[in-house]
């Protein structure tokens, strides 16, 4: 195996069996084969943390439609032929800056007109009485560092062509003016707001699906950037504000889908300055199945290996008029680890996920854009419901670290269709991670082969997902 590719940032994950503390899934059907994991205020399914296991041996942890959610089993490495935490360890988070549609209402932080100073600048009740608590919770049960990075939608409305936080509008005037310049300090206003809360971001995208004309409601809160917009934004505003601030947060651009890749890549970074303050580009997955990775992901790589991609936004149940949320539905899980698989084998660093939680309707979202997510909340029960989705992501967070590295996999197969999915990464305490997705509904057999350990000879049960792990002495 060579290694043909860092995995900076990975995804954020956790498990397992149900021994010492581990606790088993609580179950609810919502018709055959629709199964969710009950959680309430005090009882929740848990894993225990990974160990490695003894040289020459495995752990496999399993999820299946048939109702298998991260069950460990282990074995041993054959010689010749013939993985106390409750967690997921999902570790990154992003945060919008002031309101997102998925708000209960709109808003800014400075709607005071004309206060090019920013003088009435101060964040929400939502960020001091919800957000900054539950990031300090978050960041005291974590067991690795958790990488932030917030999002604007919009600007105070009276930056912006249309005079309104709602709805579409570019920001006026152009860059290097007192709009631009009072945009970019708006940035680093909330990055000190949140920074005398203790809460530091590892990054900050320069706006939210820039594009998000096309897709989006019309009262969407958004401010649209052209690629050569954004570029002279970074370099004459925002670029030169992070500079000079106290803090080290990184730029990411685009944030939006990945037809607009390599264009937009050739066209911020191609130019050398902007280049120089960005770190990396931000990807949404909702075009993913009209353009191929190879010649968005994959060319934008081989132009700009020096800048990180990373996947920003995903979610299921979007421009859906009925089912928005789907309880229990295996094939939503099953399409985040496709997306996940597919986007790691080319080049990206990382997947992160829309909403953490929502309500039973996929809101609350002040334009009606319900959706759905890995954890749906009932508050009328105090419950909340893990979704397949959930278990899909910790197949990848739990096991994939920061820091780890994908491997090169020669895989072959013997059947007309290859129906398994599959990455290999090197974690960087020398372990082997390979998760497989069999999306079809009949087992495959199948073996894995380390050279440097022996072979496995396993199945991918019908519609399942399996994390191998081993050490490799
Ligand atoms: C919480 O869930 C557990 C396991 O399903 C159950 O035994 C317990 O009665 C529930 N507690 C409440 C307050 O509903
Ligand atoms: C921030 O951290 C410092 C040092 O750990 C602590 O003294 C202070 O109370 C914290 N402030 C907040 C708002 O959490
Ligand atoms: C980068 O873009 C700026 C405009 O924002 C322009 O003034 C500058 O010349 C460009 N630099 C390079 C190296 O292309």
């Amino acid at each position: 195996m060579g290694a043909v590719g860092i995995l900076s940032w990975l995804l954020l994950l956790q498990t397992v069996p149900w021994a010492a503390g581990a606790r088993p899934c609580s179950p609810k059907y919502f018709g055959r084969d629709a199964m969710v994991c009950v959680c309430n205020a005090t009882y929740c399914d848990t894993l225990d943390p990974v160990v490695l296991p003894a040289p020459g041996t495995y752990v496999k942890y399993e999820s299946s439609k048939a109702g298998k959610r991260l069950e460990r089993s282990q074995g041993s490495f054959q010689r010749s032929l013939r993985a106390p935490g409750t967690r997921i360890e999902y570790n990154l988070i992003r945060l919008p800056m002031a309101c997102s549609d998925f708000s209960v209402r709109p808003y800014s932080y400075d709607d005071v007109p004309h206060d090019y100073e920013l003088t009435h600048f101060r964040l929400a009740e939502e960020d001091v009485k919800m957000k900054i608590p539950l990031l300090h919770r978050a960041l005291a049960m974590s067991r690795r560092p958790l990488s932030l990075f917030a999002s604007p939608w919009t600007s105070p409305g009276w930056m912006k062509s249309n005079g309104d936080v709602r709805g579409k509008g570019t920001l006026k005037g152009q860059a290097g003016d007192k709009y631009h310049k009072t945009w970019a300090n708006y940035f680093i206003k909330f990055l000190d707001e949140y920074a005398k809360h203790n809460v530091t971001f590892w990054a900050v995208t320069v706006q939210n699906e820039p594009l998000a004309a096309l897709l989006t409601p019309p009262q969407f809160p958004t401010i649209a950037f052209t690629a050569a917009k954004q570029r002279d934004f970074v370099v004459q505003d925002l670029g030169p504000a992070l500079a000079r601030s106290p803090h080290r947060t990184r730029i990411i651009i685009l944030d939006d889908q990945r037809i607009h890749l390599p264009h937009w890549a050739k066209v911020v970074l191609g130019n050398a300055t902007a280049a120089r303050y960005v770190a990396g580009m931000g990807v949404h997955w909702y075009l993913d199945s009209i353009v191929p990775a190879r010649c968005s992901l994959e060319a934008t790589h081989k132009l700009f290996p020096g800048h990180f991609l990373l996947y920003t936004e995903a979610c299921s149940g979007f421009l859906t008029f009925r089912f928005s949320v789907s309880l229990g539905c295996w094939e939503r899980g099953n399409h985040y680890s496709h997306s996940i698989l597919q986007v790691l084998n080319h080049f990206v660093a990382g997947w992160t996920d829309w909403n953490l939680a929502l309500d039973l309707e996929g809101g609350p979202n002040w334009v009606k854009n319900y959706v759905d997510s890995p954890v749906i909340v009932d508050s009328s029960k105090d419950i909340f419901y893990k979704q397949p989705m959930f278990y899909h992501l910790g197949h990848f967070s739990k096991f994939i670290p920061e820091g780890s590295r994908r491997v090169g996999l020669h895989s072959s197969c013997r059947r007309l269709i290859c129906q398994l999915e599959h990455v290999a990464v090197l974690r960087p305490d020398g372990a082997l991670v390979l998760v497989v997705l069999n999306r079809f509904g009949w087992d495959a057999p199948f073996a894995i082969q380390d050279p440097a350990v022996g072979f496995i000879e396993t199945v991918a049960p019908a519609n399942s997902i399996q994390t191998y792990l081993w050490r490799q002495q």
